[in-house]
């Protein structure tokens, strides 16, 4: 290539790469949510309050470390642009007792394990690494009991 032919293929790749930027930002997440799925009519736990927000902006999570799509049986990130999903589209297993005593191929479908296997190992890494983190890591902390 040309050292011309260089500068332009740079200046389209940065087009691109701002373009994409454009693309992901379009997705947007809403800043706090509190998760209550519709899988369980009757749970047993109290909801649990999720900030998009401080996840994204202050602890710098990418969205594809937690919303995924799935090739070839495997589950890989969320590609730049792609529509998110609620978890209960593909995890639709609802057993919240013993769920890891089903099968393999049912406990990839459980969304109880879903949640937690997202949730629960990280903020178990991050306690390591700052023993005062403010994740949450047992039940309580998470299921708020109701105030009596
Ligand atoms: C730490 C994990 C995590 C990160 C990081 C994260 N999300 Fe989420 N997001 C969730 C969970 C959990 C839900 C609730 C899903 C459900 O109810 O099935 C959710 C819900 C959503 C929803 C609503 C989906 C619906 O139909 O109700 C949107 C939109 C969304 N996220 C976009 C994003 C975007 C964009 C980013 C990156 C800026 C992002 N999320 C980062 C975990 C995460
Ligand atoms: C488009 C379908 C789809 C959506 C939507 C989806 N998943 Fe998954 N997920 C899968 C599949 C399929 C696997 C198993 C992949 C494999 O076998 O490697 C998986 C695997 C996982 C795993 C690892 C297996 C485990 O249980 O330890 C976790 C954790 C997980 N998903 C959490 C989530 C969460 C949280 C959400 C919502 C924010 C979500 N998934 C949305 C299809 C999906
Ligand atoms: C990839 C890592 C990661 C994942 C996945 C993740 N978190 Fe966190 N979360 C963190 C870190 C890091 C902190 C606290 C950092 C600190 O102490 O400043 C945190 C803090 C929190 C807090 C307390 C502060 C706040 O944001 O209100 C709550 C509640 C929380 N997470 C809920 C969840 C839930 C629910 C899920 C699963 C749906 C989840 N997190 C998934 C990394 C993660
Ligand atoms: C990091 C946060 C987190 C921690 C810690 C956690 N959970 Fe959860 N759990 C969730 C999320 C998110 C859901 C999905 C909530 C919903 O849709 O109601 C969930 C769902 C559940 C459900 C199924 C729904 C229901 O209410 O019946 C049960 C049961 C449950 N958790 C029990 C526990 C128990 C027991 C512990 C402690 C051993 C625990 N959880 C620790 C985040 C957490």
């Amino acid at each position: 290539m040309t050292r011309g032919g260089k500068i332009v293929a740079c200046v389209f790749a940065t087009i691109f790469m701002f373009c994409a930027a454009l693309i992901v930002y379009a997705v947007q997440a809403p800043d706090e949510i509190t998760i209550k799925d519709s899988l369980w009519p009757n749970p047993t736990k109290t909801p649990v309050k999720f900030s998009h927000k401080k996840h994204a902006e202050d602890y710098k999570i990418a969205c594809g470390q937690c919303h995924h799509i799935v090739k070839d049986g495997k589950k890989v990130p969320l590609p730049e642009g792609a529509a998110v999903e609620k978890c209960d589209k593909c995890h639709n297993e609802a057993t919240i007792q013993g769920e890891k005593k089903l099968p393999p191929d049912q406990q990839k479908k459980n969304l109880k394990l879903a949640f937690h296997d997202n949730c629960i190992p990280c903020h178990k890494k991050a306690k390591q690494e700052k023993p005062d983190t403010k994740a949450p890591i047992t039940c309580n902390q998470c299921h708020i009991p109701p105030a009596k």
